[in-house]
């Protein structure tokens, strides 16, 4: 009987692993992340909304109520119950057992991956691409074919039916139709639609990915695709933009058919999410709390996105061609001519002391988008936005000495 051995500390021991390097976007955010330096790169949420005080006494009065809390437990249904309604406010119409709570959308996405993946299975991405959902299907290693992302108008719906006219077959399509990350384009309508006939027509599943669906800033959000062809399509999302990561609480709604491997495979895993978070969560909503929260999380984000939008207008060279989000977290900026985003973040970083993160840090072969940068508007005032963006701007100017 052959054993693997675990000789080597390195991360070559474990077969999937091998030849990847840890997350070229979390190398990035660390390496950007110095004193000092003002930083529109990561893409965490304002700590200043996090609702720290609320949380605080949801966590006290369930502690105080219901011993559940600290024990082993199956999921809480009454979260569940409560999560139904709010996904029928996003348009998807779900019953409460169609709802896996899962360790935030990363597991969810993991879980959809692991559900939809045989060996030598094909999944297709965005060549930008959120890279947690690259790291999501690694364990599977599937071939990964890719579609081009506009910065307006986001999936290039084109490019996957001609892929799948000429024969492709996925296992899935991932997407975020909603407040791309790290695009910030949203679908419109029509592409939606012609994304849920291709799905139906080619019986291709879709993991549609709405992180940010809930922060839409203009408007209502669009049609989620899982409204459209619900049987095609595992719906993922999370709490950690409207309420905090560390709650480590999302959810992937599936179609009824993969209700029982879902849940298996979610317990194969981790048995069951925190019990204490769950039921903290269902007594914070519970309180009427959230339509008045995610109005003043609207609202900070909404102005956050026109300081940096403004400032993008007025401060990059003409030429550039830079997203307009509706919603979520992140303008995405195309420079004119030949240039290489992750040289221009040395040159940010020594002399103007800005951090951005370089297109290609999303590529989905590493190749990509090198003309590209990505910059979030969620974590800083609008003041330091608009300084930020003038000093990268000043840099764009002056040609590298
Ligand atoms: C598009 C997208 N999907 C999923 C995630 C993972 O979020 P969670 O904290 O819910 O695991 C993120 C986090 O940034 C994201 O941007």
């Amino acid at each position: 009987m052959s054993t693997k051995t675990y000789a080597r500390s390195d991360l070559e021991c474990v077969e999937w692993l091998r030849g990847r390097g840890r997350s070229a976007l979390r190398r990035m955010v660390e390496r950007v992340s110095r004193p000092g330096v003002l930083s529109l790169a990561g893409g965490l949420p304002a700590p200043e909304l996090f609702p720290a005080r609320k949380y605080g006494e949801a966590i006290q009065k369930v502690l105080a109520s219901d011993p559940r809390a600290l024990q082993y437990g199956a999921s809480y249904e009454p979260l569940r119950i409560k999560l139904a309604g709010l996904l029928a406010e996003r348009g998807v119409a779900c019953e409460p057992g169609d709802i896996l709570l899962t360790h935030g959308a990363q597991q969810a996405i993991g879980i959809a991956a692991g559900l939809l993946l045989a060996p030598g299975a094909t999944v297709v991405f965005e060549e930008a691409v959120y890279t947690g959902a690259l790291e999501a299907v690694a364990p599977y290693s599937p071939r990964i074919l890719t579609v081009g992302t506009d910065p307006e108008t986001g999936f290039d719906v084109d490019a996957l039916e001609a892929r799948l006219a000429s024969g492709e077959r996925p296992a899935f399509v991932y997407l975020i139709p909603e407040a791309h990350n790290p695009v910030g384009a949203t679908l419109s309508e029509e592409k939606r639609e012609r994304l849920a006939d291709l799905a139906e027509r080619y019986g291709v599943a879709l993991i549609e990915d709405d992180a940010y669906g809930l922060l839409v800033y203009d408007g209502a959000a669009g049609r989620p695709l899982k409204s459209l062809v619900p049987d095609r399509v595992l719906f993922v999302g999370s709490f950690s933009k409207v309420i905090a990561p560390a709650l480590r609480l999302g959810y992937l709604v599936v179609p009824p058919a993969l209700r029982q491997a879902a849940q298996l495979l979610k317990e194969s895993i981790d048995l069951e999410c925190s019990a204490l978070t769950q039921r903290a969560l269902a007594a914070l909503l519970d309180d009427g709390f959230l339509p008045g929260h995610l109005a003043r999380l609207r609202e900070t984000y909404r102005a956050r996105r026109d300081a940096m939008l403004e400032a993008v207008e007025a401060e990059f060279p003409a030429g550039t061609r830079f997203s307009r989000p509706r919603g979520g977290f992140f303008v995405w900026a195309v420079l004119p001519g030949d240039v290489d985003t992750s040289a221009l973040l040395d040159r940010a970083l020594e002399e103007e002391g800005v951090a951005f993160v370089p297109g290609s840090a999303f590529s989905a072969d590493g190749r990509g988008s090198r003309r590209a940068l990505r910059l979030s508007f969620a974590s800083q005032p609008p003041e330091a936005i608009r300084e930020g963006v003038r000093r990268l701007g000043r840099m764009l100017r002056v040609p590298a000495r």
